[in-house]
């Protein structure tokens, strides 16, 4: 047998155990390790978009004087939001810009406390913070309009309702 018959040996040996092996995958993993991967790629592919449709999984716990300190800061960032977008007031440039930072600050507050897909101990927050921070992003959008519409931005205080109400 010359250099090339040998090599082809080789090659066709290699192959045969290539196939081996996938058919003792086939014939050998159980069914159910296979379905059971199947559950969990499908469950972390949900797990973002939502996450009060499962078993709540404790993972961002606020302890009650944190959430009391956090909120605190929400109302102080709103108060200012609320006199920033005061509709007596003249909408000039300088005023547009401190409310997108006051709507960003707020956000970011708020994004401490849940959202974004984490589950908390706080069953409200794992409903509706996502709610809020949607609202907070619509206000900037509009706040960020031509000409700015300050409107949604001063009734935010709706979606801090939205929640509590649920308290
Ligand atoms: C997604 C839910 C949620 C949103 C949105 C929310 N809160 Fe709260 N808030 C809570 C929870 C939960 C508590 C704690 C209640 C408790 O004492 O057990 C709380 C408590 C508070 C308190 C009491 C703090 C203290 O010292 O006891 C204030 C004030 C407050 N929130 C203001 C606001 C303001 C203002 C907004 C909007 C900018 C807001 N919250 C948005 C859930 C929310």
């Amino acid at each position: 047998m010359n250099d090339a018959g040998g090599n082809a040996d080789v090659a066709d040996t290699s192959s045969c155990r290539h196939i081996t092996a996938i058919t003792f995958a086939s014939r050998c993993l159980p069914r159910t390790f296979a379905l059971a991967a199947v559950f969990l790629l499908a469950a972390c592919a949900a797990a973002p978009s939502s996450p009060e449709a499962r078993t709540p999984i404790v993972y961002h716990a606020i302890s009650h004087p944190d959430m009391q300190a956090h909120m605190r800061g929400l109302s102080e960032e709103l108060l200012a939001l609320v006199e920033l977008t005061d509709a007596a007031a003249p909408v000039d440039e300088a005023r547009r810009r401190e409310v997108v930072e006051s709507l960003d600050r707020l956000e970011a507050a708020a994004e401490q406390v849940g959202g974004r897909g984490r589950v908390t101990n706080y069953t409200a927050v794992n409903k509706y913070m996502d709610g809020f921070l949607e609202d907070v992003e619509l206000a900037r959008e509009f706040a960020e309009r031509e000409p700015a519409n300050l409107i949604p931005a001063n009734r935010l205080v709706r979606s801090c309702l939205s929640c509590h109400q649920s308290l």
